[in-house]
């Protein structure tokens, strides 16, 4: 049991990369807040992760919800030992038809979200707290019609850097989560047909170095590792699990 007696809060804890983290901390020990703006998931999300977890419905880019969050949390646990900012939306489209509404959109939930998911639940983390900030492989490359969702990612990156600065002098750790192409339900938010998700997939497959997407559950052990004291002496860094996708 690596996270025993460890209080936790993960956004997007209600699918994908956020639920699989949020079961293996559990199964490590921890006890979990979860947020998330579908309420359906949510509650099939609190059902699997039982008893004790505290599950609240809203949205990261509206401060009252997160504020609604962490006084959730507060109040179950007193506190809070790690944290994993994981919510996030992705989308690609074409340069030429980018809109104001969809770039302060996305940046509303991926880069200003993130932000302030830290800072509102500052008062709540403990000393040697770890914070951990998904960010995506993608944040290193150039991919055409993924310009504002790469830059969202790689301002979320530079955040670990910032915010394990600031934050030393609390002895809390903040790290950057580095997911390659991972088999969740945020292909099927991209408006396809099964198919064309089932083809989208197979040509993603074919350009990491391993010959596979990831799974959620390969990322939230890499979650674990930068939750415990098995990473005691990493902040500010960025840990890439991708199956050699940006690295080989
Ligand atoms: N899958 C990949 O290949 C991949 C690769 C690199 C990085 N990532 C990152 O990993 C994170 C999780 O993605 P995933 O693949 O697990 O996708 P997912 O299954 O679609 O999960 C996304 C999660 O974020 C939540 N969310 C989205 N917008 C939100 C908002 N405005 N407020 C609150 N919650 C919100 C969703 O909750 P609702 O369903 O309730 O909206 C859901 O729980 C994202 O930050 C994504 O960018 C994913």
């Amino acid at each position: 049991m690596k996270l025993e007696s460890k209080h936790a809060a993960i956004t997007g804890g209600n699918s994908g990369i956020g639920l699989a983290i949020a079961r293996a901390f559990r199964n490590e020990g921890a006890e979990v807040a979860i947020l998330g703006r579908d309420p359906e998931t949510l509650q099939a999300a609190a059902t699997d992760l039982g008893p004790g977890t505290v599950a609240t419905r809203g949205d990261v880019s509206n401060l009252a919800d997160l504020d609604r969050f962490f006084v959730d949390a507060g109040q179950a646990f007193g506190g809070l030992d790690l944290l994993v900012v994981n919510a996030g939306v992705y989308s690609a489209v074409p340069l030429d038809d980018t809109t104001p509404e969809f770039f302060d959109r996305m940046s509303a939930v991926n880069f200003r979200g993130a932000f302030f998911t830290v800072q509102r639940a500052l008062p709540l983390l403990r000393e040697s707290a770890s914070v951990i900030l998904v960010t995506s492989t993608i944040n290193e490359s150039g991919v055409p019609g993924l310009a504002v969702y790469a830059a969202t990612k790689a301002a979320v990156r530079s955040l670990a850097r910032s915010l394990a600065a600031e934050l030393m002098p609390r002895k809390i750790r903040v790290n950057a989560l580095s997911p390659g192409i991972i088999d969740t339900p945020i292909f099927g938010r991209l408006g396809m047909e099964d198919q064309q998700v089932e083809g989208l997939k197979s040509d993603l497959e074919g350009q990491v170095p391993m010959g596979r997407l990831g799974t959620p559950d390969e990322i939230a052990r890499a979650a674990v590792f930068l939750a415990s004291d098995d990473s005691s002496y990493m902040t500010g860094c960025e840990l890439p699990v991708s199956g050699g996708l940006g690295q080989i």
